[in-house]
């Protein structure tokens, strides 16, 4: 007796939990002979009532919210009907910060009767190289600047900025290229800068990705049209099936909602409630469709002639590079003003960072990952990496899960070698075809729920299904990924975290006010922002993409995809060869 309630008490709170409340329901072997009737009432009083303390304790423990604690929130007026992650005072504060630091130069209006002929024309708009300082011939290790005056179709100088442009400069016949930086002065005119890294020929390549007044067309989307993506969920019992619309921004309605918060992150989710099912009866999640969503005439700001076509120069468009000359400025200098992490040379992707890029054929993709789990998080861009994988090595097999095609989770194994690989989706709101809600999983709880190790790697990208909802919805989630990341580096400090950054796609105008590349740049620069000084490695989709000869695609061509993993396998085995 005195035992089993001493161990009732030394239980641990964690212990208690693996073990589903153990002392919920004591199993007492008691002695009745040596007891009275009311001895044994009261010993079984003060047990049961211990032991639901102790129940109560652990329930508490079980439901706490890990770190960031939950604050009450005010939503913001900004998005009146959006629902966000509640945050730490000091994650408003970063909140805030970041989005002062990723804020877009004003753009023009754009009203129902705007005139085309006013807004920003790429043929008339031309970029021109500006003469070395100090003159002389360029070398590498010099740093290119590039002037750009954006004009309308009256052939006027634009006086103000807001225009989405790239850069690169590249050599097809050495197949090398190189991402430039592009400043805005916001009075119509923009510079590029490049470093010049290899020897020969240069040509500079500016892209208007979106004129200016469209800018104002996808920010406007994204304050009015929040929910122009739209979801379903399947709902069943028995042989009663109902399908809803769901959202994390679900406009007002005087139907019954079902609260799908998820109680771990606070990550926000919505269903209309079924007519005749309960909330709980929720089995399948998948992308719902797209509502229309521009104004009259405003689809001629996403036309072919707008929208990521190329900026022609006025004079030479290219340069010739000489070898590095001992002396000269270089790419170490303090005074080089944007310093890319790679470059492409003969296809091959190099860093201007601290780790090297090595080439890993078949044989030392396996040496490298022997022994090693790799957990992929995210969307379909890295679920190219598994796939990849799965591909390059002959003893990794996949596990059927019977998961359909497109869809999640994959798991593949290579017990010669001792390799063991996952993919997972990243949670809500992940645009998907049918998928159970039982595979719907938040990165940051995924997180939660691994050892880590030195034979652990994780690699996630979060970016292609965020683009059509505030800014605040994504910096929160990377916010919620971020404090996983730190828990699992406390746990397990040499567990490796790899960052995949979101990349340039293709599209149309559709894909454009959906998920465009302005969409995922100011994306991209909330996410460098928030895991900036984490010891977290980066592969840079954007760059590899914007450097890259090859055409813009969601999900990059397979050359891309083979740059990406040896830089992924770099990062994990740095020492190879
Ligand atoms: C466009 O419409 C606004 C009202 O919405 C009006 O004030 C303006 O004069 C119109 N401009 C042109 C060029 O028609
Ligand atoms: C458009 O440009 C023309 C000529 O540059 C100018 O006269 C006109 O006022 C402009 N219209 C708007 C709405 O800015
Ligand atoms: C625009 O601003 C830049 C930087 O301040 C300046 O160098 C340039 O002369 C300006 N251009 C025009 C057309 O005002
Ligand atoms: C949804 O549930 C969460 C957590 O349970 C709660 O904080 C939030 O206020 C609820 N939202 C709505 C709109 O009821
Ligand atoms: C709900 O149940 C009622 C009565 O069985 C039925 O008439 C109705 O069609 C059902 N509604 C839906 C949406 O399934
Ligand atoms: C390079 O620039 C020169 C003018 O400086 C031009 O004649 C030549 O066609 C350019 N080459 C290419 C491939 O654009
Ligand atoms: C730049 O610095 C790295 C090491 O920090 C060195 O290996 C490299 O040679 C330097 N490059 C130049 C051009 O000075
Ligand atoms: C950074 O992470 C690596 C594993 O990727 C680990 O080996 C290293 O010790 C970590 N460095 C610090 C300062 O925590």
């Amino acid at each position: 007796m005195e035992d089993q309630n001493l161990s009732c008490q030394t239980f641990s709170k964690e212990k208690e939990r693996l073990m589903g409340y153990s002392c919920r329901q004591p199993s007492l072997t008691i002695n009745t002979g040596r007891l009275s009737k009311y001895m044994l009432i009261f010993v079984a009083l003060t047990t049961s009532v211990l032991c639901f303390v102790l129940w109560w304790m652990g329930t508490f423990e079980f439901q706490r919210i890990p770190d960031p604690a939950f604050v009450p929130q005010v939503l913001t007026s900004r998005h009146n009907f959006c629902a966000f992650r509640p945050l730490s005072p000091e994650e408003a504060v970063e909140e805030e910060f970041i989005l002062h630091s990723i804020a877009w130069p004003e753009t023009p209006p754009v009203t129902l009767n705007f005139s085309l002929q006013n807004t920003t024309d790429p043929s008339c708009s031309k970029f021109t190289i500006l003469p070395k300082v100090g003159g002389g011939q360029w070398s590498i290790g010099d740093q290119l600047e590039v002037s750009i005056i954006i004009k309308d179709y009256n052939c006027h100088p634009k006086t103000s900025g807001g225009d989405a442009l790239l850069a690169h400069l590249r050599n097809e016949a050495l197949d090398a290229g190189v991402s430039g930086q592009m400043v805005d002065h916001l009075n119509g005119s923009y510079t590029a800068v490049f470093p010049l890294v290899w020897e020969g020929r240069a040509d500079v390549q500016v892209t208007l990705i979106h004129p200016s007044e469209a800018i104002t067309v996808l920010r406007r989307l994204n304050k009015e049209s929040l929910d122009r993506v739209f979801f379903r969920s399947v709902f069943r019992s028995g042989s009663v099936t109902e399908t809803s619309m769901c959202n994390v921004c679900l406009r007002p309605t005087n139907m019954p909602v079902c609260n799908y918060t998820d109680i771990r992150t606070g990550e926000p989710w919505f269903c209309l409630k079924p007519k005749n099912l309960s909330c709980n009866a929720r089995i399948i999640h998948s992308m719902g469709g797209y509502l229309p969503a521009l104004k009259p005439l405003e689809d001629k700001l996403f036309s072919k002639v707008n929208m990521k076509v190329p900026i022609l120069a006025s004079g030479s468009s290219n340069i010739t590079v000489l070898p590095y000359t001992k002396g000269q400025v270089t790419m170490n200098s303090t005074k080089v003003k944007f310093r890319p992490s790679g470059f492409y040379y003969k296809g091959v992707w190099k860093s201007l960072g601290v780790t090297q890029v090595y080439q890993f054929d078949t044989q030392s993709i396996i040496q490298c990952l022997s022994g090693k789990v790799v957990h992929f998080y995210g969307d379909s861009t890295i679920r190219q990496w598994f796939e990849y994988l799965n591909k390059a090595l002959p003893d990794l097999k996949e596990f059927n899960l019977h998961t359909p095609e497109k869809s999640c989770p994959y798991v593949s194994l290579d017990y010669k070698n001792n390799i063991l690989l996952t993919y997972h989706c990243h949670g809500l709101p992940i645009r998907i075809r049918p998928i159970p809600i039982s595979q719907l999983r938040y990165i940051a709880n995924e997180l939660d729920n691994i050892q880590g190790g030195s034979n652990t790697v994780i690699a996630f990208t979060v970016w292609a299904h965020f683009g059509n909802f505030p800014m605040e919805t994504y910096v929160r989630r990377l916010l919620s990924i971020r404090s996983a990341v730190l828990r699992l580096l406390a746990r397990a400090p040499d567990t490796l975290v790899v960052i995949r950054t979101g990349n340039l796609k293709s599209y149309d105008v559709n894909g454009a006010i959906n998920n465009g590349d302005w969409y995922a740049l100011q994306r991209d620069r909330a996410l460098r922002e928030v895991f900036k000084g984490m010891n977290v490695s980066l592969v840079d989709a954007w760059e590899m993409t914007l450097a890259h000869r090859l055409q813009h695609n969601l999900h990059p061509a397979p050359p891309i995809i083979k740059n990406m993993i040896n830089v992924l396998l770099s990062y994990i085995c740095p020492k190879h060869r």
